[in-house]
């Protein structure tokens, strides 16, 4: 039945590959722009720490849980819900939350992946006329109307063509390989940025926590980021759970993704906070953050701007197996229920992105900067959603994983592979069945009260 219900999907052919690809899509823009970004909203290191706990009691079972019930039924995650529920019609509403939300997710991201991949080029003008990218350059190209929806076009189609192609070869290559060396840029700018005068005040910002800044709205922001970072809540882990191989442990693997994407974040993090207090920006300097303060860390370095596009080419890099991520979900589904090729179900897709993706593009230039739901720009009600939509997401996966599989059916998915200790056996159970979904329902109905 597994054999038949994984036809015409890709199957990860390793352990290191289903890492891979994991990683691949759990790291990306959100270590190194919406991290530093939030972070700098959330007032610092009380967010930092608020997220670390997130990702620890919240995002890693919620990545076991999809995993595991992934893997268990070979299905997508629409599917999953349909089979598990009594009712089969709240399964699928359920389902198509996630669509929706994986719809919502892209309509921000491939804006600023545009901006990604327009900086690589920007940043080698810069450096053909030996000059360094500043706030303006920034300014014009994110409030502009067609440079930033020709890019978006653009991360879409290269998205779609990847989807279509199928995911395992090429995509899984490259990203093994360009990994390793944004991890190494990203030691690079640390230690430029850490060894400026006047950076320990960035330091402090980031790991001295004033637990004073912490209200509803933050925590919701940070719970909303451990799931965006992960990956988590819209069925895209429960889609790539059902591609692992029978042997891949779950639960280390899961551990190790959530460990390397932490890491990433808190690299990025330490690059740009020590960087703009020596340099005196502002730490709530909004999307932008990002694209300002890389090139100015790397102005005050010998080959300063060879090392910007290097920053820029990573990073777009970085963008990819994070939005592949995000299509399957749909192409996933569309594909299994309809029986229409992959290339239809991208093409559609990606459309149906675009349409919702042009709002939150625009939304930053004067055709719709002044239009305004619930006194948000499309842009930030995109992400303000994405924050109640995933954790929402991440409490049914957990009572699907934890309450509606049969009794018993986690447990020996999770001990496949391996001997798990007891301990850790048990603590996942905790995890998945009670803390996880408490904690996303405590920090949901916060956020409702502190508004
Ligand atoms: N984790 C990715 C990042 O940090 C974004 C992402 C990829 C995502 N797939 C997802 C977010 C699924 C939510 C759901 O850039």
């Amino acid at each position: 039945m597994d054999q038949q219900q994984s036809r015409g999907r890709d199957v990860f052919r390793s352990g290191l590959g289903a890492f891979a690809a994991t990683v691949g899509s759990a790291v990306g823009l959100g270590n190194i722009w919406r991290f530093p970004y939030d972070t700098g909203r959330g007032g610092g290191a009380a967010f930092v720490l608020t997220y670390v706990l997130c990702v620890a009691l919240v995002g890693l079972p919620v990545m076991v849980a999809e995993h595991a019930i992934g893997r268990r039924m070979r299905r997508n995650a629409v599917h999953v819900y349909e089979s598990l529920l009594p009712s089969k019609g709240t399964g699928t509403a359920i389902g198509y939350v996630g669509l929706v939300a994986a719809v919502l997710i892209m309509a921000f991201y491939t804006d600023v992946a545009g901006w990604v991949f327009a900086y690589v080029f920007k940043s080698l003008g810069a450096l053909a006329h030996g000059v360094a990218l500043g706030p303006a350059d920034f300014e014009s190209l994110s409030s502009g109307t067609w440079e930033p929806l020709l890019w978006q076009a653009g991360v879409l189609s290269l998205a779609s063509v990847i989807i279509a192609l199928g995911v395992s070869n090429g995509i899984e290559r490259v990203t093994k390989m360009l990994m390793p060396v944004l991890f190494l840029l990203l030691v690079v700018c640390d230690v430029r940025a850490l060894t400026l005068p006047g950076s320990g005040s960035g330091v402090s910002y980031l790991f001295k926590p004033d637990l004073s800044k912490l209200s509803g709205p933050v925590l919701l922001s940070a719970l909303g980021l451990a799931f965006f970072k992960l990956s988590l809540g819209i069925g895209a882990m429960t889609t790539y759970g059902s591609y692992l191989p029978e042997n891949t442990r779950i639960v280390p693997n899961a551990a190790r993704v959530v460990l390397a994407d932490t890491a990433v974040s808190l690299l990025a993090g330490l690059a740009i906070f020590p960087a703009l207090f020596a340099l005196g920006g502002q730490p709530s300097g909004g999307p932008g953050l990002l694209f300002i303060t890389i090139p100015l860390v790397f102005s005050k370095m010998p080959m300063g701007g060879l090392f910007t596009t290097l920053f820029f080419v990573l990073a777009a890099t970085a963008t990819i197996g994070a939005m592949v991520s995000i299509m399957e979900v749909p192409v996933a589904w569309f594909t299994e229920r309809t029986h229409v090729s992959r290339l239809r179900a991208s093409v559609v897709t990606a459309a149906v992105m675009f349409g919702v993706g042009v709002l939150a593009t625009l939304s930053r230039g004067p055709v719709l900067s002044g239009v305004k739901i619930f006194g948000k720009s499309f842009f930030d009600l995109f992400i303000y959603l994405s924050n109640l939509l995933l954790p929402l997401g991440g409490l049914a996966i957990t009572v699907a994983a934890g309450w509606l599989l049969p009794q018993g059916e986690f447990s020996a998915e999770i001990a496949k592979g391996h001997v798990m200790p007891g301990a850790i056996h048990a603590l996942m159970g905790v995890l998945v069945r009670f803390l996880a979904p408490v904690l996303i329902v405590i920090v949901l109905l916060m956020s409702l009260w502190g508004r």
